[in-house]
C-alpha cells in the first residue's frame, strides 16, 4: 500500500495550476445519461473518483472515454440498475439515479452506505423523487424508484435536519428535466457545483433557473441533445493550496481559481491577519502574517465555510498561537483528522461536534493515517509544517480527490515522495 513521506520545513513559492472540480464533474457525467447525442466534458481531473464514475457509466451502457482532462460520451441505450459492488466503491455514485429514473422510467441503485465521515443518508433524495410521482421502495439494501407513466412536476423542499442536499439536489433536478409541467425545489442546495450542473443541463436544452440560489424551478421538456462544456476549478483544491501557502509558504500563487467561491474562506483567513490577494484572470496569491491570530470557524452550506475545508483548516490552527474554535454542522462526526493531528503535537480538544484547538509552537513528524479524502489533505499540510519526515499512509484516499497533488507540492518546492510499503 503506497505512502506518502513528506519533509517539513522547505518553504513554498511559486504558481500552480488548480484543476477542474471533482464534486462538479462526477453529477455533470451522471448527467450524460439523459441524453442519447454526444456530450464532451472538458477540464475533468484525473482522479480515481472521476475515471470511476466513467466506467460507471460504462458499466450502464454508453460509450465513454477520458483523456487528457476531456470525457466524451454517448448514452444511446443505458440500463436501469446501478448494483451495489458499483456504488458501494464511490457514494457519489448515488447521483445516476435521478437521470436513470428520468431516462428509464424507473432505477434500480444500491443502498451507498456510510462512509467514515458519517451516515451518509439518501432520504432526501427519495422523498423529492417521491413528490414528483415515483414509486420508491427500498429493500435488501437497494432502491427501486419508478414512474411507469412519467413523472410530474411538483413543489418540493429539500431541506434535512442538516440543511440542503448538494446530491440530493441534483438528483432531483435531474429526474425533474423530463417531468410534465414545472418543478420548484425549496431548500435546494447553492453550491457552485449544483450551478455548474444546471449550467450543462441547460445546454443539453434543459430549463432551469435559479441554480445557485436556495429556489430552483425546472420546466418539463420532452428531449435533450448533446453537448460541450467545461467543468468549473475545484474551489477545494484552491482552499488547500490556500492553506498549504499560508502554512509553508513563501508567497505562493494559484491559478485557475474561482474566487467568487471561496469567499467565507479568504474572510476567515483575512480574519487570522493572513494575505489573501486576488488579481484578475483567476489568480490568487497568498501570504501568511508574522502573528496570525485565533479564530473561530462554523461549516454550513454554500455560501457559508465549507465543510470541505473543515479538516483543512483545523491543520492550519494547530500552530496558529491562542485558541481557535471549529464546529462542524454539515457532518458532525467529521473529525478523523484530529487524533491523528495530536500523534504530530497538536492540542485539540474535541467536545460533540466542535474542535477546541490551541496552538503549538511546531508540530512534529509522526506515521500517521489517512482516513478520508480531506483528512488526508489536513495532514499533507500539517506535515509541510512539521519537524521532521511525516509518513502518511492509506494514500488512496487523497488519490481520490486531489489531481497529481505531490507533483503540484513539489513543484512549489516542497519535499515529498511516494513509497510503498
Ligand atoms: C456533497 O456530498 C459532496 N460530495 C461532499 O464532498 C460534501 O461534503 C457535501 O456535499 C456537503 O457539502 C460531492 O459533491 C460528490 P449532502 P453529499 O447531501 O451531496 C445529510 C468531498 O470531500 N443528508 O449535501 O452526499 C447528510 O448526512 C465530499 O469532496 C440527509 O440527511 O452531501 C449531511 O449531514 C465529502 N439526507 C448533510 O445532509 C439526505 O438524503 C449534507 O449532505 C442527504 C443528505
Amino acid at each position: 500500500m503506497e505512502k506518502l513521506l513528506v519533509s517539513g520545513g522547505s518553504r513554498l513559492s511559486g504558481s500552480v495550476r488548480i484543476s477542474g472540480s471533482k464534486n462538479s464533474s462526477l453529477p455533470i457525467l451522471a448527467a450524460t445519461l439523459l441524453s442519447e447525442e454526444p456530450c464532451i466534458i472538458h477540464n475533468v481531473p484525473d482522479l480515481s473518483d472521476t475515471n470511476y464514475m466513467v466506467q460507471i457509466l460504462i458499466t450502464l451502457g454508453a460509450e465513454a472515454e477520458m483523456e487528457n482532462g476531456t470525457v466524451k460520451v454517448q448514452a444511446r441505450e443505458i440500463s436501469s440498475q446501478a448494483p451495489y459492488d458499483l456504488v458501494r466503491k464511490m457514494r457519489a455514485s448515488v447521483c445516476v439515479l435521478g437521470p436513470m429514473l428520468a431516462r428509464k422510467g424507473e432505477a434500480f441503485v444500491s443502498l451507498p452506505g456510510g462512509c467514515v465521515i458519517g451516515d451518509r443518508p439518501i432520504d432526501l433524495h427519495l422523498r423529492g423523487l417521491e413528490a414528483l410521482g415515483a414509486d420508491v421502495e427500498v429493500k435488501g439494501g437497494d432502491i427501486r424508484v419508478s414512474a411507469p407513466e412519467g413523472l410530474k412536476g411538483a413543489k418540493i423542499n429539500m431541506r434535512g435536519q442538516y440543511g440542503s442536499t448538494v446530491l440530493g439536489t441534483d438528483n432531483v433536478m435531474m429526474a425533474a428535466v423530463f417531468a410534465e409541467g414545472t418543478t420548484i425545489i425549496e431548500s435546494a442546495a447553492a453550491e457552485p457545483e449544483v450551478e455548474d450542473l444546471a449550467t450543462f443541463l441547460n445546454a443539453l436544452g434543459a430549463r432551469i433557473e435559479g441554480a445557485g440560489t436556495p429556489k430552483i424551478v425546472i420546466h418539463g421538456v420532452e428531449s435533450l441533445s448533446g453537448a460541450e462544456h467545461a467543468v468549473i476549478p475545484d474551489r477545494i483544491e484552491a482552499g488547500t493550496f490556500m492553506i498549504a501557502g499560508i502554512i509553508a509558504g513563501d508567497g505562493v500563487e494559484l491559478e485557475n481559481v474561482r474566487s467568487d467561491h471561496l469567499t467565507s474562506l479568504i474572510d476567515s483567513l483575512r480574519g487570522s491577519g493572513h494575505t489573501v490577494n486576488l488579481q484578475d484572470g483567476g489568480t490568487i496569491n497568498v501570504s501568511a502574517s508574522t502573528d496570525p491570530k485565533a479564530n473561530e470557524v462554523t461549516t454550513e452550506p454554500y455560501p457559508g465555510f465549507p465543510t470541505d475545508m473543515q479538516a483543512q483548516m483545523c491543520a492550519l490552527y494547530t500552530t496558529t498561537s491562542g485558541i481557535s474554535v471549529i464546529t462542524e454542522t454539515v457532518f458532525p462526526n467529521r473529525f478523523m483528522h484530529v487524533p491523528e493531528l495530536k500523534r504530530m503535537g497538536a492540542n485539540i480538544n474535541l467536545k460533540d461536534s466542535m474542535a477546541v484547538i490551541r496552538g503549538v509552537d511546531q508540530l512534529s513528524a509522526a506515521p500517521v493515517m489517512a482516513s478520508d479524502l480531506r483528512a488526508s489533505a489536513a495532514l499533507v499540510l500539517a506535515a509541510l509544517g512539521a519537524d521532521g519526515t511525516t509518513e502518511i499512509n492509506r494514500l488512496y484516499h487523497i488519490d481520490r480527490g486531489y489531481e497529481n497533488i505531490d507533483q503540484k507540492l513539489r513543484s512549489l518546492g516542497a519535499e515529498l515522495h511516494r513509497v510503498n510499503g
